[in-house]
C-alpha cells in the first residue's frame, strides 16, 4: 500500500531535535504564550517574510481565525481545493460562507486551473444575473 503522507518518514530527519523541544516544552509546562510559542512566531514570520505571525493551537483554528478575519458577508462562496482536509470546508460553513470545491490537477494534486476558471466564471454569471436581479427589482420599485 501506498500511504497518502508518510509523517514518520518525514520526522526521521529531524527527530532528535523535535524529541528535544518537545520535552523542554513539557519540562518548563510552557504551552500557551510564553517564550516557546514567541520563538516559534519570530522565526516563521522570518521564514515566510511577513511581519507578524500568530502561533494557535492547530490547523483548524488557523483556518477558522483567518476565514473570520476577513469579515467576508454571510452566503459569500470561499474556493477550496477537492482533495483538501475537512477542516477546509468547515472552516468555510462555521462563518456561514458557501464552499465551491474546484477540482484538483491529476499529475500534480494542487487546484486544476482549468476547473477554477470554469468555477470563477460560474460565480461571475450568477453575481451577473444577481445584480441585473437586483437592478429589476429596484426599477419595479421606482416605477410603481
Ligand atoms: C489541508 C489541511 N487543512 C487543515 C488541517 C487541520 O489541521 P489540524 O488537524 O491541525 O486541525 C489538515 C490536517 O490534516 C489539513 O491536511
Amino acid at each position: 500500500m501506498i500511504k497518502f503522507a508518510d509523517l514518520s518518514k518525514q520526522i526521521f530527519e529531524i527527530k532528535n531535535e523535535i524529541d528535544t523541544a518537545i520535552n523542554k516544552v513539557i519540562k518548563d509546562s510552557n504551552f500557551i504564550k510564553g517564550e516557546y510559542v514567541k520563538i516559534f512566531e519570530d522565526n516563521f514570520s522570518k521564514y515566510i517574510n511577513v511581519k507578524n505571525c500568530v502561533g494557535v493551537a492547530n490547523g483548524t483554528d488557523a483556518l477558522e481565525i483567518a476565514i473570520e478575519s476577513l469579515n467576508i458577508n454571510e452566503g459569500k462562496e470561499i474556493i477550496v481545493p477537492a482533495n483538501s482536509f475537512i477542516s477546509s470546508s468547515e472552516a468555510v460553513t462555521r462563518s456561514k460562507l458557501k464552499v465551491v470545491f474546484v477540482d484538483i490537477d491529476k499529475d500534480t494534486y494542487v487546484i486544476d486551473i482549468k476547473d477554477l476558471k470554469k468555477k470563477l466564471i460560474e460565480i461571475q454569471r450568477q453575481l451577473l444575473q444577481y445584480i441585473s436581479m437586483d437592478t429589476h427589482v429596484t426599477w419595479m420599485k421606482l416605477t410603481r
